[in-house]
């Protein structure tokens, strides 16, 4: 697809996301990704992005990220709605920065920003296995400019 389209795409994508009633002056994003409408509320990834590495992290991050989801995510996103073609569709291709930050920043939604940054970096880590990004012996680390440098690629072994 040409790149106009993609803006154009990108505009439209942002007034709805400014039409709805959750988005709020504090949101550092200006955008939502609403999950439940199927459709994900950012601009589509940029084409420079396939250039990047995949991000990498560690089995025992994901294991420590795993029970940071199970008791502080999971009673509000339902098993499935952080993997699969939900998932693929939202962030797939894009730095892993953009998934931190978001997830930093806005959540736990009801507390957001209460975890550490450990936490915080192993529940990202946790939802990369979830999507079948592979482990490796390079942890994910809370470093912004390296998580803008490694995207993520949902089911890549590459
Ligand atoms: C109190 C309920 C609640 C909790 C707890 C919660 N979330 Fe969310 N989360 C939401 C809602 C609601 C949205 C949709 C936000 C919007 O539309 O503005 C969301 C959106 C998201 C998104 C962006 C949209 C997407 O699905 O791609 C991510 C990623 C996410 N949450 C991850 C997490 C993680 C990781 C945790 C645990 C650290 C967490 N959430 C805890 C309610 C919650």
């Amino acid at each position: 697809m040409p790149s106009l389209t993609y803006a154009v795409i990108a505009v439209a994508l942002l007034g709805a996301a400014c039409n709805r009633s959750r988005a709020t002056s504090d949101d550092p994003y200006k955008v939502h990704l609403i999950p439940t409408s199927g459709a994900p509320l950012l601009p589509p990834p940029s084409a420079a992005n396939s250039k990047l590495p995949p991000a990498t992290y560690t089995v025992a991050q994901a294991a420590r990220g795993k029970t940071v989801y199970e008791s502080t995510c999971a009673h509000c996103h339902p098993a499935g709605q952080q993997s699969g073609a939900s998932f693929a569709t939202a962030w797939d291709q894009r730095p892993v920065f953009d998934l931190y930050s978001i997830v930093r920043n806005t959540m736990p939604q009801d507390k957001p920003g209460s975890l550490s940054d450990r936490q915080y970096i192993d529940v990202v880590a946790y939802m990369l296995q979830m999507n079948a990004m592979p482990a490796s012996t390079v942890a994910l680390r809370t470093d912004s400019a390296a998580l803008k440098q490694m995207k993520i690629s949902v089911g890549a072994a590459q």
